[in-house]
């Protein structure tokens, strides 16, 4: 389908608020994605660019899961089945994101917006970075990048990344960044799988797609995204980056991080340049949603069945998961904790619940906390830990943490007070409601 297509769906099912007034790129258009998320906004005038942009587009596990064609309870099942699934893109000489080259490359002329007062600058946040190793392949990654110049931009690479690898392995590459993209190429970029599979792969096998050339570099791209940004990224040449209100909606510190200069930009005829406002729920639910199939199979694979993971808004959609098991062992709720951190590395606390439990409640989840967690037992510390560089609270050279997990399940042997609900009487409230 592609993000042009799915915004004429959603216009023609009134999901798609149109803005005609003229909006700045500037502290404007980030403030009204804010005030009226969920609903996806298309902005048809920026003050400062030719070009519409498009934001809040995916904001929700229903939207994705309304894009792949699955119902929002199989999203976790339709993901690892395209992550087991992975199939090559064809390649298309016929490439929409190329229909028109700009001979000069100027970035003041993109809609790259400047979301909150204290960012160091202008942002992409929704680029899908394309890049590509000798022995490795291609990889596909989210990573925000502040325009330094008409042609330059300071681009965050969180360690350990395959793009950090690809990146020290290599001193200098070339990129592709694109723009514009369906929530199959976006959650396939989102997915930490294993180093030398190109998650294009998995954005495919999603919902089908094309992939063309790039015209600086052999590296294949997805042929329908809006914008193209081609260029060469070097590791040593590095420029300040920063501040940033990052995913938990706290100001990230400024680092020195490597430059992309860019060669050349494409675009599509009437391009749609696509936000994605940091720290808001599109940003979380694109970060938190792809870790909850991996979690999932973890726990799966520990021999603990596990019926719904949800990591939650309320822990930043990455600090915190909560999952739903069917215990049949004691033990049961501690390797499940296990295998969860295991599914995401960078989880700070973990939050194991029986199958009458909605996860997606908080106050359910802290329901079961209550009635059925004792700390000196259900509980379990993994101190000094590498957790997340999201973080503020961890160290903020080493990024070391304190991790834990919480066995909220209730106990398989009922002794005195029972652990479920009872329920109240049934009413019809017809009969007195007149
Ligand atoms: C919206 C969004 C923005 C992101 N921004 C960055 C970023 O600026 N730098 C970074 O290193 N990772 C960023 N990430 C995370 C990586 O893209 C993500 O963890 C990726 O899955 C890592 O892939 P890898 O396993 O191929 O290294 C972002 C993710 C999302 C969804």
């Amino acid at each position: 389908m592609g993000f042009r297509d799915y915004l004429q769906k959603l216009e023609k099912s009134h999901k798609l608020q149109k803005i005609s007034a003229s909006v700045s790129k500037h502290l404007e258009a980030s403030g009204i994605l804010k005030a009226i998320e969920p609903k996806a906004v298309l902005f048809e005038k920026i003050k400062e660019s030719n070009f519409k942009v498009a934001g809040n587009v995916f904001p929700t596990k229903d939207s994705i899961a309304d894009y792949v064609g699955c119902e929002t309870s199989e999203l976790i099942s339709t993901i690892n089945k395209a992550i087991s699934n992975m199939k090559a893109p064809e390649e298309t000489k016929n490439a929409k994101c190329q229909e028109v080259v700009e001979e000069i490359v100027d970035l003041d002329k993109l809609p790259i917006l400047f979301h909150c007062a204290h960012d160091g600058g202008n942002y992409i946040s929704s680029g899908i970075v394309v890049s590509k190793d000798k022995e490795f392949g291609q990889n596909l990654d989210f990573h925000r990048m502040m325009q330094i110049g008409k042609n330059k931009f300071s681009v965050r690479i969180v360690k350990e990344r395959n793009f950090d690898t690809f990146l020290k392995k290599n001193g200098e590459m070339d990129i592709a960044v694109c723009i514009g993209n369906g929530a199959n190429v976006l959650v396939a970029a989102a997915t930490s799988i294993e180093i030398g599979k190109n998650e294009l792969g998995i954005a495919n096998a999603l919902e089908p797609l094309t992939v063309t050339r790039a015209k600086t570099s052999d590296l294949l791209i997805p042929s329908d995204c809006e914008f193209v940004i081609e260029g060469r990224i070097v590791l040593e040449e590095k420029a300040n980056e920063g501040p940033f209100v990052d995913l938990t909606e706290t100001l990230d510190v400024v680092r020195q991080e490597p430059v992309l200069t860019v060669k050349k930009i494409t675009h599509r005829k009437d391009a749609i340049w696509q936000a994605l406002l940091p720290g808001a729920l599109e940003h979380k639910v694109l970060m938190g949603m792809p870790r909850e199939p991996t979690i999932f199979k973890k726990v799966n694979e520990a021999g603990v069945k596990c019926i719904d993971v949800n990591v939650n808004p309320g822990g930043c959609s990455w600090l915190h998961a909560i999952v739903k098991i069917d215990k049949q062992n004691e033990d049961d709720g501690k390797k499940a904790i296990d295998a969860a951190f295991e599914g995401h590395k960078s989880c700070k606390h973990i939050f194991i619940v029986d199958k009458d439990i909605d996860i997606y409640n908080p106050l359910d989840v802290e329901w079961a906390m209550a009635t059925r967690f004792q700390a000196d037992v259900d509980f379990k510390m993994k101190a000094r830990e590498k957790g997340s560089s999201l973080d503020p609270s961890a160290d903020p050279e080493t990024h070391f943490t304190t991790k834990c997990g919480l066995d909220c399940t209730a106990s398989l042997q009922v002794k005195g007070k029972n652990f479920s609900k009872e329920p109240f009487p049934q009413v019809d409230l017809k009969k007195y409601l007149k």
